[in-house]
Protein backbone atom coordinates (compact mmCIF):
# COMPACT_ATOMS: atom_id res chain seq x y z
CA UNK A 1 0.00 0.00 0.00
CA UNK A 2 1.08 3.64 -1.01
CA UNK A 3 1.45 6.22 1.53
CA UNK A 4 -1.16 8.63 1.78
CA UNK A 5 -0.41 12.12 -0.16
CA UNK A 6 0.52 14.94 2.27
CA UNK A 7 -2.37 17.38 2.29
CA UNK A 8 -1.22 20.79 1.82
CA UNK A 9 -3.73 22.09 4.07
CA UNK A 10 -2.95 19.70 7.17
CA UNK A 11 0.76 20.73 6.80
CA UNK A 12 -0.09 24.44 7.03
CA UNK A 13 -2.16 23.51 10.14
CA UNK A 14 0.92 21.98 11.56
CA UNK A 15 3.59 24.82 10.03
CA UNK A 16 5.11 22.26 8.18
CA UNK A 17 6.65 23.62 4.58
CA UNK A 18 4.29 23.05 1.84
CA UNK A 19 4.21 23.20 -2.24
CA UNK A 20 2.21 26.10 -2.55
CA UNK A 21 0.33 27.93 -0.28
CA UNK A 22 -2.96 25.93 0.38
CA UNK A 23 -6.82 28.01 0.07
CA UNK A 24 -9.92 27.32 1.11
CA UNK A 25 -12.86 29.93 1.46
CA UNK A 26 -15.27 30.76 4.49
CA UNK A 27 -18.97 30.05 3.19
CA UNK A 28 -17.45 28.62 -0.14
CA UNK A 29 -20.67 26.60 -0.90
CA UNK A 30 -23.95 28.88 -0.67
CA UNK A 31 -25.75 31.38 -2.56
CA UNK A 32 -23.16 32.78 -4.62
CA UNK A 33 -23.13 29.22 -6.40
CA UNK A 34 -25.55 28.15 -9.51
CA UNK A 35 -25.99 24.05 -8.45
CA UNK A 36 -26.47 25.58 -4.73
CA UNK A 37 -29.23 27.60 -5.86
CA UNK A 38 -30.19 24.89 -7.39
CA UNK A 39 -30.47 22.85 -4.10
CA UNK A 40 -32.09 25.55 -2.80
CA UNK A 41 -34.93 25.59 -4.75
CA UNK A 42 -35.73 22.07 -3.62
CA UNK A 43 -34.93 22.14 -0.11
CA UNK A 44 -35.30 24.37 2.78
CA UNK A 45 -32.14 25.51 4.35
CA UNK A 46 -32.56 23.44 7.58
CA UNK A 47 -34.28 20.79 5.38
CA UNK A 48 -31.19 20.86 3.08
CA UNK A 49 -28.77 20.69 6.63
CA UNK A 50 -31.04 17.54 7.90
CA UNK A 51 -30.39 15.43 4.50
CA UNK A 52 -27.07 14.08 4.79
CA UNK A 53 -26.90 12.80 1.16
CA UNK A 54 -27.91 16.45 0.21
CA UNK A 55 -25.94 18.12 2.46
CA UNK A 56 -22.40 16.31 1.40
CA UNK A 57 -23.01 17.01 -2.35
CA UNK A 58 -23.01 20.78 -1.17
CA UNK A 59 -20.23 20.14 0.92
CA UNK A 60 -18.35 18.76 -2.49
CA UNK A 61 -19.86 21.24 -4.73
CA UNK A 62 -16.81 24.07 -3.72
CA UNK A 63 -14.70 21.40 -4.49
CA UNK A 64 -15.42 20.30 -7.95
CA UNK A 65 -16.18 24.18 -9.19
CA UNK A 66 -12.92 26.11 -7.49
CA UNK A 67 -10.07 23.65 -6.75
CA UNK A 68 -9.76 24.48 -3.10
CA UNK A 69 -7.56 22.90 -0.87
CA UNK A 70 -10.15 21.48 1.47
CA UNK A 71 -13.88 20.84 2.05
CA UNK A 72 -15.68 22.60 4.74
CA UNK A 73 -18.76 20.42 6.20
CA UNK A 74 -22.18 22.29 5.01
CA UNK A 75 -24.28 22.80 8.23
CA UNK A 76 -25.00 25.47 10.37
CA UNK A 77 -23.24 27.08 13.76
CA UNK A 78 -26.72 27.38 15.40
CA UNK A 79 -28.22 23.67 14.71
CA UNK A 80 -27.00 22.77 18.03
CA UNK A 81 -28.85 25.03 19.49
CA UNK A 82 -32.40 23.83 17.95
CA UNK A 83 -31.87 20.79 20.56
CA UNK A 84 -31.56 23.04 23.52
CA UNK A 85 -35.51 24.13 22.99
CA UNK A 86 -35.45 27.80 22.14
CA UNK A 87 -37.16 27.15 18.89
CA UNK A 88 -35.30 27.94 15.08
CA UNK A 89 -35.65 29.40 12.28
CA UNK A 90 -34.09 30.41 8.87
CA UNK A 91 -36.22 33.49 8.06
CA UNK A 92 -35.71 34.51 3.95
CA UNK A 93 -34.45 38.25 4.60
CA UNK A 94 -33.52 38.12 7.76
CA UNK A 95 -31.48 35.15 8.68
CA UNK A 96 -31.72 32.87 11.57
CA UNK A 97 -34.25 33.91 14.24
CA UNK A 98 -34.54 32.56 17.42
CA UNK A 99 -37.87 32.04 19.40
CA UNK A 100 -37.74 31.75 22.80
CA UNK A 101 -34.39 33.99 23.81
CA UNK A 102 -32.42 33.23 26.70
CA UNK A 103 -32.72 36.54 28.83
CA UNK A 104 -32.36 35.43 32.35
CA UNK A 105 -31.14 32.64 34.83
CA UNK A 106 -34.39 30.65 34.84
CA UNK A 107 -34.44 30.59 30.99
CA UNK A 108 -30.72 29.31 31.32
CA UNK A 109 -32.07 26.57 33.74
CA UNK A 110 -35.20 25.64 31.14
CA UNK A 111 -32.70 24.83 28.21
CA UNK A 112 -32.45 21.22 27.63
CA UNK A 113 -29.66 18.56 28.14
CA UNK A 114 -28.17 18.10 24.75
CA UNK A 115 -27.08 14.55 23.51
CA UNK A 116 -25.20 15.49 20.61
CA UNK A 117 -25.09 11.71 18.88
CA UNK A 118 -29.01 11.87 19.23
CA UNK A 119 -29.58 15.59 18.59
CA UNK A 120 -27.96 16.32 15.26
CA UNK A 121 -26.97 12.57 13.85
CA UNK A 122 -27.55 14.06 10.68
CA UNK A 123 -24.42 16.37 10.80
CA UNK A 124 -21.98 13.42 12.18
CA UNK A 125 -24.14 11.11 8.62
CA UNK A 126 -23.26 14.58 6.56
CA UNK A 127 -19.49 13.90 7.71
CA UNK A 128 -19.12 10.33 7.39
CA UNK A 129 -20.49 11.10 3.28
CA UNK A 130 -18.38 13.92 2.61
CA UNK A 131 -15.60 12.26 4.26
CA UNK A 132 -15.90 9.11 2.15
CA UNK A 133 -16.42 11.09 -1.19
CA UNK A 134 -13.10 12.42 -0.35
CA UNK A 135 -11.06 9.66 0.36
CA UNK A 136 -7.53 11.16 1.05
CA UNK A 137 -7.42 13.22 -1.63
CA UNK A 138 -8.61 16.46 0.47
CA UNK A 139 -9.43 17.07 3.93
CA UNK A 140 -12.59 17.72 5.54
CA UNK A 141 -13.43 20.67 7.74
CA UNK A 142 -15.44 20.42 10.37
CA UNK A 143 -16.51 23.11 12.68
CA UNK A 144 -18.86 24.76 15.12
CA UNK A 145 -19.62 27.76 16.33
CA UNK A 146 -17.68 29.51 19.49
CA UNK A 147 -19.68 29.41 22.91
CA UNK A 148 -19.69 33.47 22.93
CA UNK A 149 -20.94 33.46 19.04
CA UNK A 150 -23.63 30.99 19.74
CA UNK A 151 -24.91 32.60 23.17
CA UNK A 152 -25.45 36.34 21.42
CA UNK A 153 -27.57 34.46 19.12
CA UNK A 154 -29.33 32.47 22.31
CA UNK A 155 -30.04 35.57 23.95
CA UNK A 156 -30.43 38.56 21.31
CA UNK A 157 -33.02 36.47 19.18
CA UNK A 158 -31.23 37.04 16.15
CA UNK A 159 -27.96 39.05 14.43
CA UNK A 160 -27.51 42.08 16.12
CA UNK A 161 -25.58 44.93 15.81
CA UNK A 162 -25.13 46.42 19.26
CA UNK A 163 -25.18 42.92 20.82
CA UNK A 164 -26.85 44.98 24.46
CA UNK A 165 -28.53 42.22 25.40
CA UNK A 166 -25.66 40.07 25.48
CA UNK A 167 -23.26 42.55 27.26
CA UNK A 168 -26.30 43.38 30.07
CA UNK A 169 -26.88 39.61 30.48
CA UNK A 170 -22.84 39.12 31.33
CA UNK A 171 -22.68 41.83 33.36
CA UNK A 172 -26.16 41.91 35.34
CA UNK A 173 -26.25 37.53 35.58
CA UNK A 174 -22.83 36.89 36.05
CA UNK A 175 -23.44 33.62 37.36
CA UNK A 176 -26.00 32.28 34.96
CA UNK A 177 -24.02 34.10 32.23
CA UNK A 178 -20.93 31.25 33.36
CA UNK A 179 -23.34 28.89 33.65
CA UNK A 180 -24.91 29.63 30.05
CA UNK A 181 -21.13 29.73 28.57
CA UNK A 182 -20.08 26.40 30.22
CA UNK A 183 -22.89 24.42 28.96
CA UNK A 184 -22.04 25.90 25.42
CA UNK A 185 -18.55 24.91 25.41
CA UNK A 186 -19.60 21.24 27.16
CA UNK A 187 -22.08 21.11 23.68
CA UNK A 188 -19.45 22.57 21.33
CA UNK A 189 -16.31 20.15 22.51
CA UNK A 190 -18.94 17.39 22.03
CA UNK A 191 -20.19 18.26 18.86
CA UNK A 192 -17.11 18.91 17.51
CA UNK A 193 -15.54 15.46 18.57
CA UNK A 194 -18.51 14.02 16.79
CA UNK A 195 -17.42 15.37 13.48
CA UNK A 196 -13.81 14.40 14.33
CA UNK A 197 -14.96 10.63 15.15
CA UNK A 198 -16.97 10.79 11.77
CA UNK A 199 -13.95 11.60 9.60
CA UNK A 200 -13.31 15.84 9.84
CA UNK A 201 -9.65 16.26 9.92
CA UNK A 202 -9.58 19.46 11.35
CA UNK A 203 -12.35 21.84 13.09
CA UNK A 204 -12.56 25.79 12.80
CA UNK A 205 -14.45 27.18 15.45
CA UNK A 206 -16.29 30.60 14.68
CA UNK A 207 -16.40 33.29 16.95
CA UNK A 208 -17.70 35.29 13.97
CA UNK A 209 -19.34 38.22 16.79
CA UNK A 210 -16.17 39.12 19.29
CA UNK A 211 -14.97 41.67 17.58
CA UNK A 212 -17.70 43.35 19.52
CA UNK A 213 -15.88 42.89 23.03
CA UNK A 214 -13.33 44.60 24.62
CA UNK A 215 -9.68 43.09 25.40
CA UNK A 216 -10.93 42.80 29.22
CA UNK A 217 -14.46 41.52 28.66
CA UNK A 218 -13.17 38.60 26.00
CA UNK A 219 -10.88 37.77 29.19
CA UNK A 220 -13.40 37.70 31.79
CA UNK A 221 -16.48 36.42 30.12
CA UNK A 222 -15.34 34.81 26.90
CA UNK A 223 -11.80 33.09 27.24
CA UNK A 224 -12.00 30.35 29.91
CA UNK A 225 -14.85 28.70 28.10
CA UNK A 226 -13.84 29.14 24.53
CA UNK A 227 -10.25 27.88 26.38
CA UNK A 228 -11.89 24.52 27.60
CA UNK A 229 -13.84 23.88 24.24
CA UNK A 230 -10.14 24.08 22.15
CA UNK A 231 -8.58 21.93 25.17
CA UNK A 232 -11.56 19.10 24.59
CA UNK A 233 -10.59 18.72 21.47
CA UNK A 234 -9.21 15.08 20.32
CA UNK A 235 -5.41 15.28 20.35
CA UNK A 236 -3.39 16.02 16.96
CA UNK A 237 -6.93 17.35 15.19
CA UNK A 238 -5.37 21.11 14.23
CA UNK A 239 -7.93 24.07 15.32
CA UNK A 240 -8.74 26.85 13.38
CA UNK A 241 -10.05 29.95 15.80
CA UNK A 242 -11.44 32.78 13.63
CA UNK A 243 -13.23 35.87 14.60
CA UNK A 244 -13.88 39.05 12.84
CA UNK A 245 -13.07 42.59 14.64
CA UNK A 246 -10.33 40.93 16.39
CA UNK A 247 -6.91 43.29 15.99
CA UNK A 248 -7.54 44.23 19.84
CA UNK A 249 -8.37 40.84 20.96
CA UNK A 250 -5.81 38.36 18.89
CA UNK A 251 -3.75 37.71 21.95
CA UNK A 252 -6.17 36.92 23.93
CA UNK A 253 -7.62 34.57 21.43
CA UNK A 254 -4.73 32.87 20.89
CA UNK A 255 -4.36 32.63 24.91
CA UNK A 256 -7.51 30.88 24.52
CA UNK A 257 -6.05 28.71 22.07
CA UNK A 258 -5.87 26.99 18.75
CA UNK A 259 -3.50 25.32 16.16
CA UNK A 260 -4.08 28.43 13.40
CA UNK A 261 -5.66 32.27 14.26
CA UNK A 262 -8.31 33.35 11.59
CA UNK A 263 -7.40 36.64 10.60
CA UNK A 264 -10.06 39.68 8.89
CA UNK A 265 -9.10 42.05 6.94
CA UNK A 266 -8.94 44.68 8.93
CA UNK A 267 -5.63 43.83 10.07
CA UNK A 268 -2.17 43.35 7.58
CA UNK A 269 -1.57 39.78 7.73
CA UNK A 270 2.68 40.22 8.12
CA UNK A 271 2.97 42.67 11.12
CA UNK A 272 0.57 40.83 12.60
CA UNK A 273 1.55 37.78 12.15
CA UNK A 274 5.06 38.60 13.42
CA UNK A 275 3.45 39.88 16.66
CA UNK A 276 1.42 37.12 17.23
CA UNK A 277 4.74 35.09 16.58
CA UNK A 278 5.37 32.53 14.11
CA UNK A 279 4.73 29.73 16.77
CA UNK A 280 1.48 29.92 15.64
CA UNK A 281 -0.12 29.68 12.01
CA UNK A 282 -2.88 32.11 10.56
CA UNK A 283 -5.51 31.91 8.52
CA UNK A 284 -6.56 34.75 5.93
CA UNK A 285 -7.58 37.71 5.37
CA UNK A 286 -8.72 38.55 2.17
CA UNK A 287 -11.36 41.50 2.36
CA UNK A 288 -14.67 39.42 0.65
CA UNK A 289 -15.72 42.05 -0.61
CA UNK A 290 -13.01 42.36 -3.47
CA UNK A 291 -14.16 39.07 -5.04
CA UNK A 292 -16.73 41.98 -6.41
CA UNK A 293 -14.15 43.99 -8.15
CA UNK A 294 -12.20 42.89 -11.19
CA UNK A 295 -9.64 39.82 -11.51
CA UNK A 296 -6.95 42.33 -11.99
CA UNK A 297 -7.92 43.75 -8.57
CA UNK A 298 -8.12 40.16 -6.83
CA UNK A 299 -4.84 39.53 -7.79
CA UNK A 300 -3.13 42.72 -6.41
CA UNK A 301 -4.44 42.02 -3.44
CA UNK A 302 -3.91 38.33 -3.03
CA UNK A 303 -0.41 38.94 -4.05
CA UNK A 304 0.01 41.84 -0.94
CA UNK A 305 -1.30 39.32 1.50
CA UNK A 306 0.80 36.29 0.20
CA UNK A 307 4.08 39.09 0.28
CA UNK A 308 2.78 39.32 4.28
CA UNK A 309 3.33 35.86 4.83
CA UNK A 310 6.19 35.69 2.96
CA UNK A 311 6.28 31.99 1.75
CA UNK A 312 6.54 30.92 5.72
CA UNK A 313 5.27 27.70 6.78
CA UNK A 314 1.91 27.79 8.48
CA UNK A 315 -0.17 30.35 6.20
CA UNK A 316 -3.49 29.38 5.11
CA UNK A 317 -4.95 31.46 2.30
CA UNK A 318 -8.62 32.31 3.00
CA UNK A 319 -11.53 35.21 3.46
CA UNK A 320 -11.28 37.40 6.16
CA UNK A 321 -15.03 36.55 6.27
CA UNK A 322 -17.20 34.08 4.14
CA UNK A 323 -18.34 34.48 0.65
CA UNK A 324 -20.97 37.29 -0.06
CA UNK A 325 -23.82 36.15 -2.37
CA UNK A 326 -23.34 38.71 -5.22
CA UNK A 327 -19.60 37.64 -5.87
CA UNK A 328 -19.14 35.78 -9.59
CA UNK A 329 -18.08 32.27 -9.34
CA UNK A 330 -15.41 33.02 -12.02
CA UNK A 331 -13.58 35.56 -9.58
CA UNK A 332 -13.31 32.83 -6.66
CA UNK A 333 -12.66 30.43 -8.95
CA UNK A 334 -9.08 32.45 -10.53
CA UNK A 335 -8.46 33.56 -7.10
CA UNK A 336 -7.68 29.79 -6.13
CA UNK A 337 -5.89 29.51 -9.05
CA UNK A 338 -4.32 32.52 -8.49
CA UNK A 339 -3.44 32.14 -4.60
CA UNK A 340 -1.72 28.55 -6.24
CA UNK A 341 0.56 30.08 -9.32
CA UNK A 342 1.57 32.85 -7.41
CA UNK A 343 2.82 31.00 -3.99
CA UNK A 344 3.94 27.57 -5.81
CA UNK A 345 7.94 27.12 -4.45
O1 LIG B 1 -18.46 27.79 4.93
C1 LIG B 1 -19.20 26.95 4.39
O2 LIG B 1 -19.32 26.84 3.14
C2 LIG B 1 -19.90 25.94 5.27
C3 LIG B 1 -21.24 26.25 5.63
C4 LIG B 1 -21.55 27.30 6.67
C5 LIG B 1 -22.83 27.94 6.71
N1 LIG B 1 -22.87 28.72 7.82
C6 LIG B 1 -23.91 27.74 5.74
C7 LIG B 1 -25.00 28.73 5.65
C8 LIG B 1 -20.81 27.78 7.73
C9 LIG B 1 -19.37 27.48 8.13
C10 LIG B 1 -21.66 28.67 8.47
C11 LIG B 1 -21.24 29.34 9.72
C12 LIG B 1 -22.11 30.38 10.29
N2 LIG B 1 -23.49 30.42 10.34
C13 LIG B 1 -21.64 31.49 11.00
C14 LIG B 1 -20.18 31.77 11.25
C15 LIG B 1 -19.53 32.30 10.03
C16 LIG B 1 -19.99 33.67 9.67
O3 LIG B 1 -20.51 33.81 8.58
O4 LIG B 1 -19.75 34.55 10.49
C17 LIG B 1 -22.74 32.25 11.42
C18 LIG B 1 -22.70 33.55 12.19
C19 LIG B 1 -23.90 31.55 11.02
C20 LIG B 1 -25.32 31.92 11.28
C21 LIG B 1 -26.06 32.12 10.04
N3 LIG B 1 -26.50 31.10 9.23
C22 LIG B 1 -26.49 33.34 9.48
C23 LIG B 1 -26.20 34.71 10.06
C24 LIG B 1 -27.19 33.03 8.31
C25 LIG B 1 -27.92 33.97 7.41
C26 LIG B 1 -26.98 34.71 6.56
C27 LIG B 1 -27.33 34.51 5.14
O5 LIG B 1 -26.39 34.49 4.32
O6 LIG B 1 -28.54 34.37 4.83
C28 LIG B 1 -27.14 31.62 8.15
C29 LIG B 1 -27.70 30.83 7.03
C30 LIG B 1 -26.70 30.11 6.20
N4 LIG B 1 -25.71 29.31 6.69
C31 LIG B 1 -26.64 30.06 4.77
C32 LIG B 1 -25.58 29.20 4.43
C33 LIG B 1 -25.15 28.77 3.06
C34 LIG B 1 -27.59 30.78 3.82
C35 LIG B 1 -28.88 30.03 3.86
C36 LIG B 1 -29.62 30.00 2.56
O7 LIG B 1 -29.25 29.21 1.68
O8 LIG B 1 -30.63 30.72 2.46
Amino acid sequence: MSAPRPLPLLQACRREPTPYTPVWLMRQAGRYMPEYRAMRARHGFLELCKTPEAAAEVTLQPVKRLGVDAAILFADILLVLEPLGVGLEYTRGDGPRIHRPVRSAADVERLKPVEVEQAVPFVFETVRLARQALGDRLPLIGFAGAPFTLASYLIEGGASREFLHTKRFMREARSAWHALMGRLATVTAEYLNGQIAAGAQAVQLFDSWIGTLSPSDYREFVLPHSRSVIAAIAPGVPVIHFGTGTAGLLPLMREAGGDVLGLDWRVELGPTWERLGYDVAVQGNLDPGILLTSVGEIRRAAAEILAGAAGRPGHIFNLGHGVHQETPVDHVRALVDMVHDMSAR
